[in-house]
């Protein structure tokens, strides 16, 4: 018998094996990507947050193992589900990765089962997507299998809050639902935080993602301000941030990235306009959000124009720093993939650096190494560490600073254009 299963080994299913693994328990990785599966069992990582030599510890010890065979969840204790929920073309929730994958796990239900769902999702999922197929089996929930929600809260590459430090919410379908999987996670995770329903913690996970969106767009909205009122955002934001009580410092930047909030809002906006709601706070904070690679084109334009007397038309612009957030190599929903295409649209020759990310296929080019010749401007859309920003202020002609990443250096020099 495995103690826990996990389907779906990406960046939340890798960690959170790890962390049971630690606790002593027995894991199975189930994923439908064989190149994955095979790549685990060799003990090697390709999830950033989870080197390579605990994986492999935990491989050779026999407590982590990987399976594309769905077979194997009839032996294991409890099952849970780490799998993306996207958006479908229409901006919708694409549910349909998460109800394949418990259809799967309905064919193989047993007594004893629990199963939790953690990937993000709208408050009612559990109840009326996952219940309903797990009980089809005849199977009743709270006596002959638990089922509950709990969410994920992982943020890639952060050192300091890990899942095992984050506290875990968890809410069941029933009571013992709930006491059930809060047992479990509380065998390899700090704190356990209980909520009633599956629905409060379904909901709990996409507040504190609006929660980010909306203020991401508030200070991205006041920097578009600054500009035309010649005052340093950051500046502003350092200051109101000294206040002890009361503020919570959020940065500007070029647009929103990662899998979770550009996404994850729009799971309640859709779910909201079932009940005649509409999520005002969303659909502005998006609005303002999306705008941001525009508001980045044009700033990359006026640098050119006043620095340089050149059109973005026939200029050489270096993007330095692709992926979504600094230190990762996640490129999913990174800004930079618009702001590169918005830029290369007006007729601009793009080229990047990226340590973390050597190919950006979608857009057919590579890493170029970091060099200011013979570049008319330098664009940072991530601030990945291991670079002398300051160094790159004395060197390049032109610099498009939209991470406050060159400091106080940029502050005075003429040659940098901050967001
Ligand atoms: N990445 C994050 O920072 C983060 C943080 C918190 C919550 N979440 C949420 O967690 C969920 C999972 O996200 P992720 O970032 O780990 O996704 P991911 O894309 O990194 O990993 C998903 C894995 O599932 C596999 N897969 C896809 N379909 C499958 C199927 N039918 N059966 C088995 N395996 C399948 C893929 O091969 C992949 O390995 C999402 O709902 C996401 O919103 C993500």
């Amino acid at each position: 018998m495995t103690d826990v299963a996990i389907v779906g080994a990406g960046y939340v299913g890798v960690p959170l094996a790890q962390v049971f693994a630690d606790a002593g328990r027995s894991v199975l990785l189930v994923d439908r990507d064989a190149e994955r599966v095979a790549t685990l069992n060799r003990g090697e990582s390709y999830i950033e947050d989870v080197p390579s030599d605990e994986l492999k510890r935990l491989v050779d010890a026999g407590t982590v193992r990987a399976t594309t065979d769905y077979d194997e969840l009839r032996d294991c204790d409890a099952i849970l589900i780490a799998l993306p929920t996207p958006l479908s073309k229409q901006r919708e929730p694409d549910l349909s990765i998460v109800t394949g994958a418990v259809d799967e796990i309905a064919r193989r239900l047993r007594p004893g089962h629990l199963v939790v769902l953690e990937s993000t999702t709208y408050p009612g999922t559990t109840r009326e997507e996952v219940l309903p197929r797990l009980e089809a089996t005849g199977l009743k929930v709270g006596e002959d299998f638990h089922l509950a929600f709990s969410p994920e809260r992982v943020d890639p590459g952060r050192e300091d809050w890990t899942t095992k430090n984050v506290p875990k919410i968890v809410g069941g379908v029933t009571g013992a639902c709930t006491e059930r999987a809060a047992e479990l996670y509380g065998t390899a995770v700090d704190t356990v935080h209980r909520v009633t329903s599956p629905e409060s913690a379904e909901l709990t996970k996409l507040l504190e993602n609006i929660f980010r969106s909306v203020n991401i767009a508030l200070v991205n909205e006041l920097a578009q301000m600054c500009e035309r009122l010649g005052i340093d955002v950051w500046e502003v934001i350092e200051a109101a941030a000294t206040k002890p009580f009361g503020f919570m410092s959020f940065k500007p930047g070029p647009g929103l990235g990662g899998h979770c909030i550009p996404i994850d809002p729009f799971y309640l906006t859709w779910k909201a306009r079932e009940y005649g709601f509409y999520t005002e706070f969303i659909e502005l904070a998006g609005k303002v959000n999306e705008n941001m690679p525009y508001h980045c084109r044009s700033l990359i334009s006026q640098a050119l124009n006043h620095g340089r007397e050149k059109s973005l038309k026939g200029s050489k612009i270096l993007v330095l720093g692709v992926a979504y957030k600094p230190g990762i190599g996640d490129m999913r929903e990174s800004p930079a993939l618009k702001v590169i295409e918005l830029l290369q649209t007006a007729g601009a020759e793009v080229s990047y650096h990226d340590a973390h990310v050597p190919e950006l296929t979608e857009l057919g080019l590579s890493s170029v190494p970091l060099e200011t010749e013979p570049y008319d401007c330098v664009a940072i859309i991530t601030d990945h560490g291991g670079i002398d920003y300051e160094a790159l202020v004395d060197d390049a002609a032109v610099i498009v600073d939209f991470r406050n990443a060159t400091g106080a250096k940029g502050k005075n020099a003429p040659n940098v254009w901050k967001l």
